[in-house]
């Protein structure tokens, strides 16, 4: 057997390795790096009903504590991404697939979700973008209409799973996350970035044209874990960890907090071999630590 599988809901992965939303387009920017067939799965770039240009640039920025990002869901939009990234995926990958759908109305998710039904193993529904304005976030961040929207999207996905991307600017993620459990998710991915900013001291400007943006990097992994730990404590529900994964033992500590696969964003972008460098390490790290099954640690930290 396989020790590095795990069963994410219905979903068998190879490996729980699967490069966060955003940080490898559709695919095939891997391929200058590596063979996308060694992930557990790979999450698609964020997409909406409509194509976006995305924000004002520049939209990037590096910080000694991470990074900071102000993208604004620039994609092709779901059409583009339905009939011709996918099965341009399909020609050089065959291991499952996550579509990010994030919109602005409960319309938006609602047909993005509809026409996307049953072409990936997993619909990610992206709740938690904190870069747009009347979309994104703002599902993500009241109880209310998170449940509206999870509700409205569950009615139409009924071949994929449905995961919830939550957000950790919230004040209580184990509300948010029952909410959405409540209202049909399949399983959650945890955590979204965090908002943040920096002043360019000679421009006397945020380092972002935006202003705020999305913060993610290592010192974000610790908010990270706590929230997974605290959801997976409260609720038995499948969970992709996301935020700061930077190592194998990284990946192997926010699983025993809770998560069955890891998500690694932020690093893959400063160092794209991370991925396959985690997968490589971890059979010695489970040596090292007498595990069997990498399974076997899922929830471990949890209190019994
Ligand atoms: O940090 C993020 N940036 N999270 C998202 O969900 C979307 C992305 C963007 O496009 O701004």
């Amino acid at each position: 057997v396989n020790p590095l599988a795990v069963q994410l809901g219905t979903t068998t992965l190879q490996n729980p390795l699967i490069p966060a939303s955003g940080c490898f387009g559709f695919g095939d920017e891997f391929l200058d790096f590596y063979d996308p067939n060694i992930l557990g799965a790979v999450a698609l770039k964020g997409t909406t009903r409509d194509a976006r240009d995305g924000n004002a640039t520049p939209r990037i920025a590096e910080t000694p504590a991470g990074m900071i990002n102000s993208i604004g869901l620039q994609n092709p939009g779901i059409d583009v991404v339905l009939s011709k990234k996918l099965p341009h995926l399909a020609t050089f990958y065959s291991q499952p697939v996550i579509l990010n759908i994030s919109g602005f109305s409960i319309d938006d998710y609602v047909a993005s979700c509809a026409a996307a039904d049953g072409k990936a193993e997993i619909i990610e529904l992206n709740v938690s973008c904190p870069n747009v304005h009347g979309g994104g976030i703002s599902f993500g961040s009241s109880c209310p209409l998170l449940v509206e929207v999870v509700r409205a999207v569950r009615e139409v996905v009924t071949q994929s799973q449905l995961f919830i991307k939550l957000s950790p600017n919230v004040t209580d993620i184990v509300e948010m996350a029952r909410g959405a459990v409540d209202a049909g998710a399949d399983g959650l991915t945890l955590i979204n970035t965090l908002l943040g900013m920096r002043i360019d001291l000679k421009r006397r400007h945020p380092v972002i044209a935006a202003g705020a943006g999305g913060f993610s990097g290592p010192a974000i992994f610790p908010i990270a874990v706590r929230m997974i730990h605290a959801v997976k404590s409260a609720i038995d529900v499948p969970i992709m960890g996301s935020g700061g994964v930077a190592s194998a033992s990284d990946a192997l500590e926010m699983m025993m907090a809770g998560a069955t696969a890891v998500q690694v964003g932020a690093e893959s972008l400063r160092d794209p071999m991370v991925i396959p460098r985690i997968i490589d390490e971890l059979p010695a790290l489970l040596d090292e630590l007498e595990i069997d099954q990498i399974a076997d640690v899922i929830g471990e930290a949890l209190a019994s």
